[in-house]
């Protein structure tokens, strides 16, 4: 018996890295899944690697920092699925609406652009929030399951980050009071702190080998975390009842990276 059988499951951001990495591994395990990103060429291309595979999966492109894509986008999944027995808020943007990039901009704190601010906290904590209040109505009877995704640089408070330290720092905070508030009716919310190599990190890698000695040498297990079968893997258990008794935690997907005393 597969793990997520029967399971209708959202993943945004999975047009590629560890979304994509995500909604293989839900489809793998039964789940029909609804690959959700902004870029339709690379949502019809996973949708097309889960089909190759036998698994079921619908692709819809949705910018995550339009409240309207986000709402249509799980009114799409109910008519197609009926319900939504799983959310993965993975999608990120980074730089500003009108100059995106695929990473944070390292930015002294006095220099910082309240554009970038605002379209980091929109693509993340605001649309982390829509996600949530849209797939709500599905969930309240009959449980279900929310994954967000924050990161390690909040939590130390990573220098020239600030904007996407606070969105991720805001999107636990979220999850927390969304834990304790929808724990009531079987939703479980937890967060993911990964450290996954994904295409836009090896890039950033490939033109800082010396950065990327040296941040491997923090990581206890010496590798970095594979989308499908670390962030795969982990998502899977948490979306699945293994995990019912889970709420309000944040995962620390980071070989050890992360550990503190
Ligand atoms: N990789 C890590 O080690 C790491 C570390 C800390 C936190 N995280 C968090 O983990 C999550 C996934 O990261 P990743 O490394 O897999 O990112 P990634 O490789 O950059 O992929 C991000 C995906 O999200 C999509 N996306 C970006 N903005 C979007 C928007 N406005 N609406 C819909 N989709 C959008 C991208 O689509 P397009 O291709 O169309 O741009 C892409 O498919 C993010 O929340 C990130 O902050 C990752």
């Amino acid at each position: 018996m597969k793990r997520l059988s029967g399971k209708v499951a959202i993943v945004t951001g999975a047009g590629r890295g560890i979304g994509r990495g995500i909604a293989i591994a839900y489809a793998r395990e039964g789940a029909k899944v609804v690959v959700a990103s902004r870029t339709k060429s690379t949502v019809d291309s996973v949708v097309e690697e889960i089909q190759a595979e036998r698994g079921t999966a619908l692709g819809i492109a949705c910018d995550v920092g339009r409240r309207d894509d986000v709402f249509a986008m799980v009114a799409k999944t109910v008519s197609a699925f009926a319900t939504v027995d799983i959310l993965v808020n993975n999608a990120q943007g980074f730089g500003t609406e009108r100059r995106r990039a695929p990473t944070p901009l390292p930015t002294p704190l006095e220099d910082l652009d309240e554009e970038e601010w605002e379209y980091t906290f929109r693509t993340g904590a605001l649309a982390t929030l829509w996600g949530m209040k849209a797939v709500f109505p599905c969930m309240k009877d009959r449980g279900g399951k929310i994954i967000n995704f924050g990161s390690y640089l909040g939590q130390i408070g990573g220098e020239g980050t600030a904007a996407y330290n606070a969105a991720k720092e805001a999107i636990r905070a979220l999850s927390r009071t969304a834990a304790r508030e929808w724990g009531k009716y079987k939703i479980n919310v937890n967060v993911i702190n990964p450290a996954v190599m994904t295409d836009a990190m090896a890039g950033y890698f490939d033109a800082h080998p010396d950065e990327a000695e040296a941040v491997l040498r923090q990581i206890p297990l010496r590798r970095w975390g594979d989308p499908v079968k670390d962030a795969g893997g982990l998502a899977v258990f948490l979306a699945s009842s293994d995990a019912d008794y889970l709420t309000g935690m944040t995962f620390q997907l980071d070989g050890g990276g992360g550990m503190r005393a």
